[in-house]
């Protein structure tokens, strides 16, 4: 017989069932299920990644609603074993949705729950951060006086790349493209070229008014442009970092002929999903190009990387945490409680949902609404 999967309980005589994959930051999305008759199950199995077989086990015989992560793989079995159990609702615990087959989901009427909004200026952050520390060679360096080889400043010790009247190069300007161009621009008055389908009026505005701001002030103007072809942010621009979304048509985007058109000592950072990258031929295109250097929040294969990114000096890996800031994922947790108390409750869908800080108020009731539902519409929502 299979082990049973372990958990922590709250409110036990609650009315509907919940069950959460994994413990998440703050005690606001326990109380916010708690407060409103849902009994509570967080799994407390110590394994990171969960199995189809683990949450299976989970949803049992009835459960109303799960709240799940991006490292799982939510598809018609788990998705039709939560309506058999008599659910609803599930959250993802990520803007990203990739792990989600949401065709599936609308198959069994399930809504599906994100969290847009929360993480967007934490994501970006992460990506300013990347862009420095490959710019500026800061882990090399932080490795180097570690271990006890500074012996002396030298003119060409770490000499890297200064960003000021730079290019940055946006592929994908939606909400956190749009926050990562921002940052890069006020920060370091950087000129913008962004590829998207869609125009980013907003962003485009932001960038003129700024670049008067500075002429007014004596200084060179920023500038923007919005490229007709990927190719050409990728032959422009010094820094690029990667916003699409993954889907079909954005796997393997930067491949071993994108990664030729880049400039030989660009920075490219990648804090959306690994496989928007082929990362096989971004280490061979590292160990060719050694002033060519990566930031990168995601991986293919996450966990794993692919052999040899670890050796290389030129790349910096974090392991997905660009929405790890306190307030950003305490924000995420409440927002998938919302979501799935939401669905529970038959409450209709927020309007915006790029604007959920009526959600987020430590000291507000929440609206109730379900904060982000991504196939509402599909089911007749
Ligand atoms: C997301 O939300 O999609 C991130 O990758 C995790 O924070």
């Amino acid at each position: 017989m299979a082990k049973p999967i372990p958990i922590e309980v709250w409110n036990p005589s609650g009315k509907y069932r919940v069950v959460s994959t994994k413990s998440m930051p703050g005690t606001r999305w326990i109380r916010l299920l708690t407060d409103n008759d849902c009994r509570l199950e967080v799994c407390t199995e110590q394994k990171t990644i969960l199995s189809v077989d683990d949450i299976l086990a989970l949803i049992g015989d009835r459960c109303d609603g799960v709240i799940g992560q991006l490292t799982e793989d939510w598809g018609d079995v788990l998705f039709s074993a939560l309506k058999r159990a008599g659910g609803t609702a599930f959250s993802n615990m990520a803007v990203g949705y990739n792990n989600v087959d949401v065709v599936a989901a609308n198959r069994n009427g399930i809504a599906v729950g994100n969290t847009p909004g929360v993480l967007t200026e934490t994501t970006a952050e992460l990506a300013a951060s990347l862009t420095l520390s490959a710019a500026r060679r800061i882990v090399e360096a932080d490795q180097f006086m570690r271990a006890g080889l500074y012996d002396g400043w030298l003119p060409h010790l770490f000499v890297g790349n200064l960003l000021k009247g730079q290019t940055v190069g946006v592929i994908g300007a939606g909400r956190i493209g749009s926050a990562y161009a921002r940052m890069m621009i006020e920060g370091f008055k950087m000129n913008l070229i962004y590829y998207d389908l869609y125009q980013a009026t907003r962003l485009e505005k932001f960038v003129t008014a700024y670049g008067q701001f500075l002429k007014a002030n004596g200084e060179e103007p920023v500038t923007w442009e919005r490229a007709a072809t990927m190719e050409d942010v990728l032959r422009e621009a010094d820094v690029i970092s990667l916003h699409p979304v993954l889907d079909k048509t954005t796997y393997h985007l930067i491949n071993p002929e994108r990664l030729a058109i880049m400039k030989k000592d660009a920075v490219l950072v990648n804090a959306s999903r690994g496989p928007v990258i082929d990362e096989v031929a971004l280490v061979e295109h590292l160990k060719a190009n050694p002033m060519f250097r990566v930031g990168l929040d995601v991986f293919e294969d996450e966990p794993y990387m692919k052999p040899g990114l670890a050796d290389m000096k030129n790349a910096v890996v974090v392991p997905h945490i660009a929405s790890a800031s306190k307030w950003t994922r305490e924000g995420m947790a409440t927002l998938t409680a919302l979501n799935v108390l939401g669905k529970i409750k038959g409450y209709p869908v927020w309007g915006n949902p790029n604007q959920v800080e009526p959600f987020l108020d430590e000291n507000s009731t929440p609206p109730r609404a379900c904060p982000s539902i991504v196939n509402a519409k599909q089911l007749g929502w």
